[in-house]
């Protein structure tokens, strides 16, 4: 059977880690997470994620020293912001691209909801037309 995997036996060892890589940070297990569904591993690059989609360091939503703490609002804001993407993208399934943060807020706290104004003269109607001219005389 060409096409049948190798039995688990036979794979082979995970490679060791290349010389002169930098140690595994440990990160302390998550105490309170309520709507991320990540394995601790990948909770900083989604933290990170954030960070930079809103422009921010990670003390915009935690307390210093306390990741766990609901203390600041924006925290909590950010929870229901999680919620909303994951809804839209379960309900887009089939959307090409899923939405991120990033898709609004594109580096600011506060995304900008209008496109920006044309630029001056743009859009408008062209001046209008001279007046005729006057009769010639009779
Ligand atoms: C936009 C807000 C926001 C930013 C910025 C942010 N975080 Fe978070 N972070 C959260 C939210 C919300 C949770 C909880 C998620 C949940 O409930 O599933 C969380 C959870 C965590 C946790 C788990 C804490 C615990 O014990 O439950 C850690 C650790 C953490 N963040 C680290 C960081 C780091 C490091 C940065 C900066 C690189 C950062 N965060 C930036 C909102 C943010
Ligand atoms: C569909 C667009 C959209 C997406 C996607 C989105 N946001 Fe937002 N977010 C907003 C809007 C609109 C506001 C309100 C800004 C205001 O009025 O201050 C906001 C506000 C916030 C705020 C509060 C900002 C402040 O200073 O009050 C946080 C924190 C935040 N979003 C986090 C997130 C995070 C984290 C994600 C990704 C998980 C996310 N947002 C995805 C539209 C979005």
């Amino acid at each position: 059977m060409l096409w049948a995997q190798p039995p688990a036996s036979e794979a082979p060892p995970p490679p060791p880690p290349a010389a002169g890589a930098p140690p595994q940070r440990r990160i302390p297990e998550p105490k309170n997470l309520q709507v991320l569904k990540v394995q601790p591993q990948e909770l900083i690059g989604v933290m990170r994620n954030w960070s930079a989609s809103l422009g921010v360091q990670c003390n915009y939503c935690h307390v210093q020293g306390n990741f766990a703490s609901d203390d600041k609002p924006t925290k909590l804001l950010a929870r229901k912001m999680y919620t909303m993407v994951t809804d839209v993208n379960t309900h887009y399934a089939e959307a090409k691209v899923n939405i991120g943060c990033y898709t609004c807020h594109r580096g600011k706290t506060e995304p900008e909801v209008n496109p920006p104004a044309p630029p001056a003269g743009e859009g408008q109607r062209p001046a209008a037309a001279p007046p005729p001219p006057p009769p010639p005389p009779q």
